[in-house]
Parts: structure tokens; sequence; C-alpha cells
């Protein structure tokens, strides 16, 4: 088996900045960002990131997570070595999560992050893409980052408030999954455990339905009163 590695590692340009310069950026927090402050830190404990995938979210996403002090490898079609890893994210398409794990070691029982979506068919006997990716990797996992656009993490740091993410998580996946959109520059809403995986992933045709109509490629955010 070929094994391909592009490493990431933190070739931050976060400068003197330190996390305590962040108190404004807490997980839960609905601050305004000061204006073009961001820089990409970390809020917690540094991990390890192993991407299957480095496609537009996996090599979006680990350019992102480097910048912000993680360490990262992203592995192409052709798999490899993830037994490094704290934390896996999966960014295949749906239709090839079997064919791109099959190529990858060392990843059983991993936190792990589904990021894929679902067009045409399904494997049939899975609730959902989440669930049969945990059927093979067999840890906790969380789905998040698929009601959210690749093509504008460029722009994330940009806007006047964190835009949010989506997720759910099996509990054991929440704290990392939730640090991990956090150092992404975005604001996590949880929406319950992993039986709510299915939903997100049904939530693909209203995302395309509103980016079609007109507005493109957007940020959302869903915040209590007083939080907008
Ligand atoms: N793009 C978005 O804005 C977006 C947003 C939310 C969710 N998603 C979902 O996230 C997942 C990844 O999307 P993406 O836009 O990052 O895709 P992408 O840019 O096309 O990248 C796909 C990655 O998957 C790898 N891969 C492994 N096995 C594969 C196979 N059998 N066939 C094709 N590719 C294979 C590719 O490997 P190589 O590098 O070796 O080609 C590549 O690194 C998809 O499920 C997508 O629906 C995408």
């Amino acid at each position: 088996m070929k094994t391909m590695f592009t490493m990431l590692t933190a070739a931050c340009s976060t400068g003197s900045r330190t996390t305590a310069d962040l108190s404004w950026w807490t997980v839960k927090g609905s601050e305004h960002r000061p204006e073009g402050s961001w820089s990409g830190n970390q809020t917690g404990a540094l991990m390890k990131v192993v991407t299957v995938g480095r496609g537009r979210i996996g090599g979006g996403l680990a350019g992102i997570w480097s910048k912000a002090g993680h360490e990262v490898i992203t592995l192409g079609r052709d798999g490899g070595d993830g037994s490094a890893a704290d934390v896996v994210l999966i960014a295949v398409p749906g239709s090839a999560i079997a064919a791109a794990l099959a190529n990858v070691t060392g990843i059983a029982g991993k936190v792990t992050i589904d990021a894929t979506n679902a067009y045409g068919q399904r494997s049939a006997p899975f609730a959902s893409q989440a669930h049969e990716i945990k059927s093979i990797i067999g840890g906790p996992t969380a789905k998040s980052f698929n009601t959210n656009w690749a093509v504008i993490y460029d722009q994330i740091g940009q806007q006047r408030v964190r835009p949010s993410n989506l997720f759910a998580a099996d509990p054991d996946a929440r704290q990392v999954t939730e640090q991990l959109i956090v150092d992404a520059g975005f604001d996590p809403v949880y929406v319950g455990d992993l039986e709510h995986a299915r939903m997100l992933e049904d939530h693909l045709p209203l995302i395309q339905a509103v980016a079609s109509a007109g507005l493109g490629p957007f940020f959302y955010r869903m915040a209590g009163p007083g939080q907008l």
C-alpha cells in the first residue's frame, strides 16, 4: 500500500499572541471579535489530528488547525498510518468511506469526526454515514463540518461574530469536537448525540437551496436573543 503523508506543522502566523489573549474567545461564547484580530490560536490542549481526505474539507481544516498549533497529518485515497492521532477527521466522498478507511491503519477505537455528506445512494444498513464510520473505526464519534462551506474557510476570521457550526456527538467525542470547531473559528452548536447525525446529513438540500437561490456559499449563525 502506498503511503502518502503531508505534515502540516504549526507554522503559526500568530506572532506573540497567546491563548490568554483570547479571553473573549470562549468555547460557548458569542462575543464579538475585535475586528481583524483572529489569527488562528488553539483554545485548549494541542492535539494530533489525522485527516482521512485532504481535499477542500480535509486539507482546508488541516491548514486552519495547524495554524492554531495542532499537529495534522493528512491522508489521501492511498491511505496510510493514523496511529499517531488523538482524533481522526473523515473528509472523503460519502460513497468512498469504506474504501478510504480500508487503506488506513492504526485508527481503531479513536475519537472520530465525520464531515461527510451524502449524495445519491447510501450504504443501506447504516442510520447515517457517521454510523457507518463508527462501525468501522469503533471509537466515540461526532458529526461536524458537513453543514459549513469549505470554499469560504478563508473568510471565517473576517466575520463580525463567529459563524455557527452544527454538530452531533457521542458524549466522549463532544469536548474534542467542540474544541476543534472553536479552533477552526466557528461557534459550536450542539444538536444532540450521534442519533442526530442523520438529521445533519439530511440538512444538505436546504443548504444547497439557500445557496442556489442567490446567497451562494454562506455562513450561518444560530444564537440566543441578544447574542447576534
Ligand atoms: N467542499 C465542501 O464545502 C463540503 C462541505 C461539507 C461537507 N463536505 C463533504 O466532505 C467530504 C469531502 O469533501 P471535499 O469537498 O473535501 O472533497 P474533495 O476536495 O474532492 O476531497 C476528497 C478527498 O477524499 C479522498 N478520497 C479517499 N478515497 C477516495 C475515493 N475512493 N474517491 C474519491 N476521493 C477519495 C481524496 O483523496 P486524494 O487526495 O488522493 O484524491 C481527497 O483527499 C465529502 O463527503 C463532502 O460531501 C464538503
